[in-house]
């Protein structure tokens, strides 16, 4: 797997000991969509063979937008185990699943309308309702309920999160100085982000960083400081919620590709 420049490494730096993480650096989107397509469909099959079924956290942005079309043609629409497949995603923006930006909209129109998924599966954010707070409860009811674990213990391990990388750190809806990059209990939350005037709904750092993998997908000139200071930079989790990534033994893959990896400090092996 994985056809580009591979690099992976434990970074430990100025005394601060930071968790492994893999690095994949891939030429563009394109190969950085099948490379992901073939570790979604790699974890998928390894999970449903090893528990009978496939957790998976969708990401929301533009950025995987090409990996679930992917994911919904041939050979990848056969090899993944829809019917042993739970869908859930890392957040949703405050507005009915019809509208442009949802996220669900997204991964619906680009994956989920074209895979034989049975509805039951589907996990939906109901983020376009007036009590986010309860919307929030209700989805961690939801998560464990599939898990078949008690709401309020400790967060269960999803088989497979993606997650991207906003430029100004952020990840999932864990925006900079907000309230949700410091939840320590919580799995989801509603969380308010003054730079956009508006609310999200956000899986948290507990149950995200609980994950068995955590695959980051960045692409673009644009996210090239962003991850840099992610990766290279000082611990600031505040300014760079990104970095409370840290899954506490599952794996961190970081898979971007040549233009969003412009500024890291040499990564080869
Ligand atoms: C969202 C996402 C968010 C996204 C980043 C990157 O709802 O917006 O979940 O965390 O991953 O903002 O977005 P792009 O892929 O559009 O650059």
């Amino acid at each position: 797997m994985g056809n580009g420049r591979t690099a992976g490494r434990v970074t430990e730096r100025g005394g601060q000991e930071r968790r492994a993480y893999r690095l994949f650096v891939v030429a563009d989107q394109t190969a950085l969509a099948k490379e992901a397509a073939e570790r979604c469909s790699q974890i998928a099959q390894e999970a449903v063979a090893r528990a009978g079924r496939f957790t998976i956290a969708l990401s929301g942005g533009s950025t995987p937008k090409l990996l679930y079309s992917l994911l919904a043609g041939e050979p990848y629409s056969s090899r993944l185990p829809w019917q042993e497949t739970h869908v859930f995603w890392g957040d949703e923006r405050a507005v009915p699943p019809g509208d442009p930006d949802s996220n669900f909209g997204m991964a619906k129109a680009t994956l989920l309308d074209r895979v034989p998924i049975p509805a039951d599966r589907v996990h939906r954010m109901q983020a376009e309702r007036d009590d986010l707070d309860l919307s929030a409860r209700e989805y961690e009811a939801e998560i464990a309920s599939v898990f078949a674990v008690p709401p309020t213990g400790d967060p269960p391990s999803f088989d497979l999160i993606l997650l991207g990388l906003g430029p100004d750190g952020h990840t999932a809806s864990l925006f900079p100085h907000t309230e949700a990059i410091r939840e320590s209990a919580r799995w989801v939350v509603r969380n308010h982000v003054p730079k956009l005037n508006s609310d999200r709904v956000t899986l948290t750092a507990p149950i995200l960083n609980q994950a068995a993998t955590v695959l980051f997908l960045v692409t673009g000139a644009d996210k090239a400081s962003a991850l840099q200071a992610v990766l290279d930079g000082p611990s600031d989790p505040e300014r760079l919620p990104a970095q409370l990534i840290r899954p506490t033994s599952g794996l961190l893959i970081w898979l971007v590709d040549r233009a969003a990896a412009g500024m890291l400090t040499a990564r080869a092996e």
